[in-house]
């Protein structure tokens, strides 16, 4: 009888903060892992969400962009909305969403020392034509979540190689633009970068 209100207390004590501590607490050391495994499955799936949606948000106004105007106002577009649009996103899905990369175009899009790790470990899976599993890290109020972003012959007209992809007069505005461009030289199917995520949890 005891020990039954002892849990209850024990359960009151961290009801609003932390589910999973309730779980550490009382359940079996079996049932323990594998209700980290599912909460590591539904981040997983979270975190997918997110950025598929965010690229198909993005993706779906490059393209018309492209059909409609051509890669000159794409590229003006992309400048100006890419990061409205991950904005917009953020307030969908409560979450801080970021596009970076280790050669970034955008001063603001420059991956941190744990992203580069990230892209690195990324580029080698996607070299053995392996298909990427998202990265997922934990700290105490935050889940990160980590995906790579790969090119396809689309994105060679803005992020290829300079006068062979890249048409002079595309150049000539991305330096204006960007005056550190480090974004082109790239060929298909490489890691361009990666969307990094964070949920609060
Ligand atoms: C019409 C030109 C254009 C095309 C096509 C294009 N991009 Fe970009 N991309 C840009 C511009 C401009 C930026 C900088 C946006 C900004 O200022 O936030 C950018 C930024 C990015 C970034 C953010 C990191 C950084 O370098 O600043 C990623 C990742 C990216 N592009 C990936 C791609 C991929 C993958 C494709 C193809 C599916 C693609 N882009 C196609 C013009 C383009």
């Amino acid at each position: 009888m005891k020990k039954i209100w002892l849990f209850i207390l024990i359960g009151l004590l961290f009801s609003c903060k932390n589910e999973t501590s309730i779980k550490k607490s009382v359940s079996p050391k079996e049932t323990e892992t594998s209700s980290v495994k599912q909460e590591q499955k539904d981040y997983n799936k979270t975190g997918l969400e997110i950025a598929f949606g965010t690229k198909k948000q993005l993706g779906k106004n490059l393209i018309s962009q492209l059909n409609k105007k051509g890669t000159l106002d794409a590229l003006t577009f992309c400048n100006v909305k890419a990061i409205p649009l991950t904005d917009s996103m953020q307030t969908v899905y409560q979450a801080k969403i970021k596009r970076v990369s280790d050669k970034n175009r955008n001063p603001n899009n420059k991956a941190n020392n744990d992203e580069v790790t990230y892209i690195n470990q990324f580029k080698e899976v996607i070299k053995k034509g392996e298909k990427p599993q998202p990265i997922i890290k934990k700290t105490q109020d935050s889940v990160y979540f980590y995906y790579p972003i790969v090119t396809n012959g689309m994105c060679l007209q803005c992020h290829g190689k300079p006068n062979k992809n890249i048409k002079p007069e595309t150049l000539k505005l991305l330096s204006n633009l960007y005056p550190n461009d480090k974004a082109t030289g790239y060929d298909e199917n490489q890691v361009r970068g990666i969307w990094s995520i964070q949920i609060k949890k």
